[in-house]
């Protein structure tokens, strides 16, 4: 089938991509010109394990193209998928919609016969009425939901493997089309969900909101185990064999970041609240995760006994997860300049390099090596679970001198540093002092 993906982002490149891979011909449309001569160079603007090598693949084999012409794109598909940004709006909990209508309006424009129209961005619930609206006087149009449940750094698997494919739709000849789309994928086992286009619009933000409230849950779970002594990975692993429960997302951390969760589950809350429904449970959620950032900061003034000034803290990873360059509500982003506002010097490496979000920080500087970025550490902050930092050579580092380490990510178990004499602090563990 011929399909255009509209937006080159996480959602839109990696699914058109797949798309391309599974056998359909894609044209990929964005409005960043250099984006687009970029991929078109078969270079990925974003760090996503394998989608480089996929790109060049497709594009050699002439199944997936790009373009800047909006009018190309549509004009040689059949189904067309919105996959632009749907960011926070300023100040307020509810989603900017803009780039979806403008999406649209353009496409009414442009188009020269009838499309089905398919959002794969994450959409409040309506929105597919709302773009009904916009090709009312283009009958033959249908609107479709197709949420994507992609996971950064795991996005080429979660398509090519997905729990499910949720279409969504008030027409069921759309449904046809949209089995055919995706039959590769229903023919090695894919769940093919069909319902209202209301419900999936539903589906995709209860479902990370919900995500989002077991991760907070065994956070604050974690925050019991450190004051009665019990070990919250094994209150996880206890709870997780219960199959109604499920082990997965049930990992204690810092506090979830991304470009979904946090969006996603204001975004769920500002619906219910259009319609006078108080979603506490996702509410008490947001507040949990805000203020647990303030507490893994008072932590650390514990560490210091509140004395930080020209402390050189180390943070190894500063990414909202590992397997991706995307810094989108990392905690990092909070933590470091509190502790730089305190006079610390703050050190960091990650593997996907330097951040420009630490630029306008004087005391803050990337190294680009492990070692070189811990020399003299007085805390070295395991932030980021990527695979370099879970053997870490610490006799060597000890060598230079004695710090402490306080490991957000659980990479190190407290027998371990007891054993190496390292002052150790973890998530939802006793200390090791
Ligand atoms: C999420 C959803 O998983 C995905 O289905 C949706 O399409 C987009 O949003 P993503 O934001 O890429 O994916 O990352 P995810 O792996 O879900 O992690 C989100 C945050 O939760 C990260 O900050 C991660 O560190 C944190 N997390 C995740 C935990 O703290 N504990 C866990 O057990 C899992």
């Amino acid at each position: 089938m011929k399909i255009c993906m509209i937006g080159t982002g996480y959602v839109g490149l990696v699914s058109g991509t797949c798309f391309a891979d599974i056998g359909h011909t894609v044209y990929c449309v964005d409005n960043d010109k250099a984006k687009i001569e970029k991929l078109n160079y078969g270079e990925s603007p974003i760090y996503e394990p394998g989608l480089e090598e996929l790109i060049k693949e497709n594009s050699q084999a002439k199944r997936l193209f790009f373009t800047s012409s909006l009018s190309e794109g549509v004009n040689k598909s059949d189904i067309i998928f919105i996959c632009v940004g749907t960011p926070t709006k300023k100040n307020s909990m509810s989603i900017d919609l803009s780039y979806v209508f403008k999406a649209a309006k353009d496409i009414a424009k442009l188009s020269k016969k009838k499309k089905i129209i398919v959002t794969k961005s994450t959409t409040p619930v309506g929105t597919g009425d709302l773009l009904e609206k916009i090709f009312k006087n283009k009958k033959k149009f249908t609107v479709i939901s197709n949420p994507e449940f992609l996971r950064e750094g795991e996005a080429i698997r979660d398509f090519r493997f997905p729990d499910r494919i949720i279409i969504g739709s008030n027409s069921s000849h759309s449904f046809d089309i949209m089995r055919n789309l995706y039959l590769p994928l229903i023919n090695k086992g894919a769940n093919f969900f069909t319902t209202s286009r209301r419900g999936a619009e539903l589906i995709k933000y209860a479902s990370n909101a919900f995500l989002a409230t077991k991760i907070t849950f065994i956070n604050e779970i974690a925050n019991l185990c450190e004051k009665i002594g019990v070990n919250v990975e094994d209150i996880s692993l206890g709870m997780g064999l219960d199959v109604r429960i499920g082990s997965r997302f049930l990992r204690a951390g810092p506090a979830y970041g991304g470009s979904c969760f946090p969006k996603d589950t204001k975004g769920l809350v500002s619906m219910g609240d259009k319609e006078k429904i108080n979603l506490t449970v996702v509410k008490s959620v947001i507040k949990s995760n805000q203020s647990r950032k303030s507490l893994l900061l008072r932590r650390i003034d514990k560490i210091f006994g509140k004395n930080i000034k020209n402390k050189k803290i180390v943070f190894l990873g500063v990414t909202f997860k590992p397997n991706t360059d995307d810094m989108r509500e990392a905690v990092s982003l909070y933590m470091i300049p509190h502790l730089h506002k305190k006079k610390a010097i703050i050190s960091y490496y990650d593997p996907t390099g330097e951040k420009k979000e630490f630029f306008r920080l004087k005391n803050c500087n990337f190294y680009s090596d492990i070692q070189e970025v811990c020399k003299n550490a007085d805390l070295i902050i395991l932030h980021t679970e990527w695979d370099e930092f879970k053997s870490l050579d610490f006799n060597k580092l000890l060598k230079q001198k004695k710090f402490s380490l306080y490991d957000l990510r659980n990479l190190y178990t407290v027998e371990q540093m007891k054993k190496k004499k390292i002052k150790y602090f973890s998530i939802g563990r006793p200390n090791v002092n």
